[in-house]
């Protein structure tokens, strides 16, 4: 237990202000410490801290006592408004008892418990926002002479310095839970789900590229993680605590893109007021990660191909040569190797991103995680104050029979809406959008073969669909039949 150096009272008081500040003890050493601090100063044999329980009731507890009776002190619960507590707490005023076997309010069970008589007592509020949330009380003088109106004015500091304390612990604790809600969303954010060997095969890649600055490439189709493999890489890498930055170069025009990449000197165009820096200076000694890196303009490509050769570049407009140390993470979902042949894309530059390559599996390769996912996503996207829904019988299976075009993100997404649309603590496949929901009937022995047969051809052309953004001319020609013959099944079995 910490005292305070006994010395004057003033700097006593210095030295308690000076721990408020600065300190890192817990609130109950700090507490322990102000009663015992007002103890010494007054000369009182014993202190005794009591807490607000139950806000309704106004049930008082035994919190922290001085001497060596707090084992027994824990177990005594004052019933709302008995004892002289109980009237400080429903009044919110001190009570000052000279001689408390005379006192009506006095409750003998605690001295009993205590084994320790009690002549006078000090009793005050500590007050919050003008509520009771706990009662100090000061037993008996040392010297044996009653409390007096100057020792009274002093305890009565003590306690609402008490109350500071108290305060600040609960805005601490406060803080404490809003910051665990924070860090849970930031850990969710970049979670690799996932224990199937295919996963797991990119997941080591990523950990032990981490800390090179070799340049990564990652591809995959639509939804299978490749942004969120370009978190984990940054994250698990020396560049960490410095920027990551994302740029999609399919959303941007090559002029503006360029601008972006290279920023821009005051009057480099019409419109460019000020200087700019651009996102390869703001990237400087962490990450940048260009996301649809096919989708680059070709003439852009030339100029991304110089800064990686050279690390430097000049920003728009400017003449002075800026050197920047960048860690390259690119993505796509397109087959560069094709993009290459076709010569859409450059090969010097493909060669420069394609240092290594991480291929991110589709879902239906991963089968197998889908119950991981399922129960992760689960708890990622449960509504506040409800529990976690928990997957109905039979739904692991059902959602794995589905081929998943859309990957992981086609998964997270209809998981998040089953949530909405179910009230009840399971979700079942009919909370699945139709092509799920629908996907394995035709493993169901005992429906009609043409049921089976609509329920296949139904899943089949809707990912077909998918596949070709719902462009029918295309799936028309995927699937090798006339546009108008496509159109009519579409109608026909009720696919949206
Ligand atoms: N293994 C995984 N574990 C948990 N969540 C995942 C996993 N893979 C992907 N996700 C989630 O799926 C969604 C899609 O992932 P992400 O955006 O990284 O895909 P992408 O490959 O970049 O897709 P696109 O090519 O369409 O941009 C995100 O919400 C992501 O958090
Ligand atoms: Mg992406």
């Amino acid at each position: 237990m910490k005292h305070i150096g006994k010395g004057t009272n003033i700097e006593t008081l210095r030295n308690i202000s000076n721990l408020f500040q600065t300190t890192s003890l817990g609130v109950d050493e700090l507490l322990a410490m102000v009663m015992n601090t007002a103890k010494d100063i007054v000369g009182v044999k014993n202190g005794s801290l009591l807490l607000v329980q139950d806000e309704k009731t106004c049930k008082l507890q035994f919190y922290q006592a001085s001497g060596k009776n707090m084992g027994q002190l824990k177990d005594i619960d004052l019933p709302p408004g008995v004892g002289i507590s109980g009237h400080v707490v429903k009044t919110g005023k001190p009570i000052i008892s000279n001689d408390v076997s005379t006192d009506p309010r006095w409750f003998q069970g605690v001295s009993e418990k205590m084994h320790v008589p009690v002549q006078s007592m000090a009793s005050f509020p500590l007050l919050i926002d003008k509520k009771v949330v706990g009662v100090v009380q000061f037993l008996d003088k040392v010297d044996g002479t009653t409390f007096n109106d100057k020792n009274v004015e002093v305890l009565e500091q003590f306690a609402h310095l008490m109350a500071k304390f108290f305060q600040v612990s609960q805005n601490r604790n406060l803080l404490n839970a809003e910051f665990g809600k924070l860090k849970e969303q930031y850990l969710h954010r970049y979670t690799i789900v996932g224990e199937s060997k295919a996963i797991q095969k990119c997941i080591k890649m990523a950990e032990k590229v981490a800390d090179s600055k070799a340049a990564i490439l990652l591809t995959g189709e639509s939804g299978t993680g490749k942004e969120l493999f370009a978190h984990l890489i940054h994250d698990r890498g020396n560049r960490q605590d410095k920027p990551f930055i994302s740029v999609s170069c399919g959303a941007l025009p090559a002029s503006i893109l360029e601008r972006e990449l290279f920023g821009h000197e005051k009057g480099a165009f019409t419109g460019a007021d000020s200087q700019k820096i651009g996102l390869f200076e703001a990237a400087d000694k962490g990450t940048l990660f260009l996301d649809e890196l096919g989708e680059m303009p070709l003439d852009m490509q030339v100029k991304l191909l110089r800064v990686i050769q050279e690390e430097s570049f000049i920003r728009l407009g400017g003449t002075e040569t800026i050197k920047v140390d960048v860690r390259l993470i690119t993505a796509t979902n397109r087959d560069l190797d094709k993009e290459v042949r076709e010569r859409n894309f450059r090969q010097d530059l493909f060669y420069r991103v394609n240092v290594i390559k991480i291929i991110l599996p589709p879902l239906r390769e991963k089968l197998e995680d889908i119950s991981d996912l399922l129960t992760y996503f689960l708890k990622k996207h449960k509504p506040e104050n409800q529990p976690i829904k928990k997957p109905g019988k039979g739904l692991v299976s059902h959602l794995m029979s589905y081929s998943w075009p859309g990957n992981i993100r086609e998964l997270e997404n209809s998981v998040e809406r089953a949530i909405v649309l179910t009230d009840e603590e399971e979700l079942l496949p009919e909370a699945f959008p139709f092509e799920i929901s629908q996907a394995p009937i035709e493993l169901n022995v005992g429906s009609s073969l043409k049921d089976a047969s609509d329920s296949f051809r139904r899943t089949f052309i809707s990912n077909t669909l998918k596949s070709t953004e719902g462009n029918r001319t295309k799936a028309a020609q995927i699937l090798d039949v006339q546009r108008s013959y496509l159109s009519r099944l579409i109608k026909e079995l009720g696919i949206k």
